[in-house]
């Protein structure tokens, strides 16, 4: 499963990126706005520190101008991903962009007719938003069950990248249930890692260890 980090700011994924655990990188327009950055710039600087796929959101909602910014956000390095909307539009230019042999992330998925249309396209990545369909009391992790059913039935190669991740037990689940892809906030990579038995556990072996008075080195 490939983790990519769901952020535009780009000293949260150079303190993640130091893992080599980090696959890609996920922002959209609130992402950029909220780092109060240029997207031009912040995406270019993004794509220089981290080496995968780096999805780039088009802001146009008609089909003409998403051309334009997707044929701009994509000349700025050859690993950006463009991200449109699931709208009519947004599949139009999803079908151009990967015709051109351009990365295309189809993003703002609710239900799996929306993500057969997206791998109709040729999307390299369909983003289903769990934590949005959990919040209305949908089930999220259902559709990624459903949606990567489906693909294998029908051997679509677009890539299932679990988005809107609420817990830890999001991005288990989404493994669990065959998803290619998680993108998770910052926080949550520390999350996957922290847990209170492993502290207590390491702090007795090396209390024991200190006992022996050796020294590895
Ligand atoms: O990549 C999509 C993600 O940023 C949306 O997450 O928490 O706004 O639903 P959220």
């Amino acid at each position: 499963m490939e983790l990519f980090i769901d952020t535009a700011e780009i000293d949260e994924i150079k303190s993640l990126n130091i893992t080599g655990l980090i696959d890609g990188v996920t922002t959209n327009p609130s992402l950029i706005a909220k780092s109060g950055r240029n997207i031009i710039e912040t995406i270019e600087e993004i794509c220089n520190e981290v080496s995968g796929p780096v999805s780039a959101e088009v802001t146009a909602t008609d089909f003409e101008t998403m051309i334009k910014e997707g044929r701009k956000l994509s000349a700025i390095a050859q690993n950006v991903a463009i991200k449109v909307p699931l709208t009519f539009d947004g599949l139009r230019a999803c079908k151009v962009f990967s015709e051109d042999g351009i990365m295309v992330n189809v993003t703002l998925c609710f239900n799996s007719a929306q993500a057969i249309l997206a791998a109709k396209a040729g999307a390299s990545f369909i983003s289903p938003f769990i934590g949005r369909l959990d919040d209305i009391g949908s089930d999220g992790i259902n559709l990624i069950s459903e949606i990567t059913e489906i693909y294998d039935i029908h051997g679509f190669e677009t890539k299932v990248l679990a988005a809107s991740i609420r817990s830890v037990q999001d991005i288990i689940d989404s493994a669990k249930f065959g998803a290619d892809v998680a993108t998770i906030p910052p926080k949550f990579l520390k999350a996957m890692y922290n847990h209170p038995l492993t502290d207590k556990g390491l702090a007795d072996f090396l209390a024991d260890w200190k006992k022996t008075g050796q020294s590895i080195l």
